[in-house]
């Protein structure tokens, strides 16, 4: 079986984005491929370097959100970063065939250290961790990245990395692995931001509860041009429309349009359609919710042991073939 390896920076919980950018084709691709999921607890140090406490918290937290939308632990494996060393020693190889520049010129980097405002006060690690993320995705060799449109600049550098290996390795040690992106690459915000993002404050996370899922879409941003619900309203880009197209079941799509023709017309007010959202979003989440909780009362960290002792085989052998067609053996 080809294999896939995907994974999560354990910063926060994960939510609506990641779902429809690359959570769905986990699931779906299950049984398809050899699924590997990291938990990138060390790339997680690039911004909670001074909260290193809660870096624990999240990883539980984003295992169990890959286990709640349905990843079977029996035929998928989760590992955390750290538990895998063979990955910085690869790491470390690989950097030496990637230019400071190269690292400096990845276009989601640098999106990074502008919208978050770093200027120069970044850490090496930051700029390196497209190099682990390499080492992630090639220590099992993966074909296969599941991920969202933020990340595609990475699988570049990952394609790169592989074929300058390859090149002095003088063999076909790794595959050039392809990015999958979701149905939806980017989803927008609750507040109107092409980004949703958890330091944005515009998240709807999978582990809301019913009640933090209606707070948040009954203040949803909509058509700022409308004023009364008598106004004619604009459909496009609104986002509540967006997570209606986005989220809505088959039953439910003549319902959406029949609203979107209606809003149109200034026939039905925000908050109508906002309740319709919160019906849609909570039967997408509930079964989810459900399933956190009984993933909660099982052995997370026996899930996470066996993946690493799997992942730490499989890493240990690429490393050794990479060693040795680069005479470092
Ligand atoms: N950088 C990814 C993110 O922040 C997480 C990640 C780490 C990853 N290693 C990976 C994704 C390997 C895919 C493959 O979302």
């Amino acid at each position: 079986m080809k294999r896939i390896l995907t994974g999560d920076t354990p910063t926060g919980r994960l939510h609506l984005g990641h779902f429809v950018g690359t959570l769905e084709n986990r699931v779906k691709l299950q049984n398809e491929y050899e699924v590997f999921i990291i938990l990138a607890d060390t790339h997680a140090l690039t911004t909670l370097s001074e909260v290193p406490e809660k870096i624990k918290e999240y990883t539980k937290e984003v295992l169990l959100d890959n286990l709640s939308i349905g990843l079977d632990p029996k035929k998928v494996t989760f590992f955390k970063e750290s538990d895998v060393a063979e990955i910085y020693e690869l790491a470390s190889i690989f950097s030496m065939y990637v230019s400071h520049n190269r690292a400096l010129r990845n276009p989601t980097i640098k999106d990074e250290i502008a919208s978050k405002g770093l200027g120069d006060l970044f850490s090496l690690g930051f700029i390196n961790y497209p190099i682990y993320q390499a080492a992630d995705i090639l220590c099992v060799k993966a074909e296969l990245v599941p991920v969202g449109k933020d990340q595609e600049a990475h699988l570049e550098q990952t394609r790169e990395i592989a074929r300058v290996i390859n090149k002095f390795a003088k063999s076909e040690l790794f595959p050039e692995p392809k990015a999958l992106i979701g149905r939806v690459g980017k989803l927008v915000g609750t507040d109107g931001n092409p980004k949703m993002g958890k330091s944005l404050n515009n998240t709807i996370y999978l582990s809301d509860s019913k009640e933090e899922v209606e707070k948040k879409v009954m203040g949803m941003y909509t058509d700022p041009k409308r004023i009364h619900a008598n106004d004619p309203g604009t459909v496009d880009g609104n986002p509540v429309f967006v997570y209606l197209d986005t989220f809505a079941s088959e039953a439910d799509l003549k319902k959406v349009e029949d609203f979107k023709t209606r809003y149109q017309k200034g026939e039905v007010g925000d908050v109508e359609v906002k309740k319709f959202l919160v019906e849609v979003l909570n039967s997408l989440l509930e079964p989810i919710r459900k399933k956190r909780l009984e993933f909660k009362a099982q052995d997370l960290d026996a899930i996470l042991k066996e993946g690493a002792e799997k992942t730490r085989r499989i890493a240990g052998e690429t490393l050794n073939q990479v060693k040795e067609s680069l005479s470092l053996v």
